[in-house]
């Protein structure tokens, strides 16, 4: 039995659209914060009583649609064709924008290493990890981290050693369970986004200067290229033929108030994924400002607040 526990990671570079479905390549590479409070929690147990694998999720077993989705990953791991039961659950909503498949399959992928005996390096492990879900290549490592594109042997992510003063404040707009997944979401805008190419370029030159940004410590500029990155990437999406968004009226409110607040000389930032949620990108001395205002807007009970969080271990 091995019991793993991984944190999730929100993107400053997005990953949106892949150039090989089958190998999960990404078309540009990604760059990402591991947050403290949000994790998942693994135990992988080898169970030669067993037919098949089970799959339980915050105390539900779940469906065999959903199993054998985690059959499949669990196969780059088999030995022996011996079953496993993986119990895992999150300190926070699934499938909410909040990044809940790149901490579960970071966590699964370091749980099933051990239980099986593998002895892949974190590295190697991301490369299998990222076919569970691209995301997931990244939650294996703290602080920032890169995913790199590339081919099968050379994607994979890694870790940044920059150290710093940096906040992420989640306003939780909605915790309900996406209809629109970003794996479908992605594969739409790559198929139809009449922006998708200029995307590609943009994110390119985005992450060359995110580096610069991040290697200077430099909070301000790691601010605005996110922003751009990520409005960018909501943008494709509007470009579609058949045009989507994933922002709710308040998202917005929250995207004005964040630029209320730097009028008002306070460090504030937003990015958003695949969801409603807004996170916004502050530091400790102007933390509790951002929360102040945020309050008028969202319940305290829908306000995280994040600081970088270590990579994936075994417990
Ligand atoms: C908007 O990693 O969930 O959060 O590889 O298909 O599992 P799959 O997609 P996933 O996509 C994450 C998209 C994003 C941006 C990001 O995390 O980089």
């Amino acid at each position: 039995m091995t019991t793993a526990k991984a944190h999730a990671n929100i993107a400053l570079i997005k990953y949106w659209g892949k150039k090989d479905e089958s190998l999960f390549l990404p078309f540009t590479s990604s760059l990402s914060l591991t947050l403290d409070p949000l994790y998942t929690i693994t135990t992988v147990s080898k169970d030669s009583t067993l037919t098949k694998d089970l799959f339980v999720l915050n105390g539900v077993t779940q469906n065999s649609q959903e199993t054998e989705k985690i059959s499949k990953f669990v196969d780059y791991f088999r030995k022996n064709n011996q079953f496993v039961r993986i119990e895992s659950s999150n300190s926070f909503a699934t499938a909410a924008g909040l990044a809940s498949s790149a901490s579960g399959y970071a966590a699964l992928s370091k749980a099933l290493n051990q239980e099986f005996e593998w002895r892949y390096t974190d590295l190697e492990l991301s490369r299998i990890t990222r076919k569970g879900s691209g995301s997931a290549t990244r939650s294996l490592f703290g602080g920032f981290a890169v995913w790199q594109t590339g081919d099968d042997e050379s994607s994979f992510g890694y870790s940044l050693p920059t150290q710093m003063d940096i906040v992420m404040v989640i306003a939780v707009v909605d915790d309900q369970k996406k209809s629109h997944s970003s794996r479908s979401m992605m594969k739409r805008t790559v198929q139809e986004s009449a922006y998708f190419e200029a995307w590609v370029q943009q994110s390119e030159r985005d992450f060359s200067d995110m580096l610069i940004a991040v290697t200077e410590r430099d909070l301000r500029r790691i601010g605005l290229i996110a922003e751009r990155n990520a409005m960018m990437m909501h943008a494709t999406l509007l470009a579609n033929q058949t045009p989507f968004f994933y922002l709710q009226p308040k998202s917005l409110e929250i995207i004005q108030l964040v630029q209320q607040l730097r009028e008002q000389g306070i460090v504030a930032y937003y990015t958003m994924d695949a969801g409603p949620n807004v996170k916004i990108i502050t530091n400790s001395t102007d933390q509790a400002k951002v929360i102040e205002q945020l309050s008028e807007i969202l319940n305290q009970d829908n306000i995280i607040i994040a600081k970088p969080g270590p990579g994936a271990s075994i417990l």
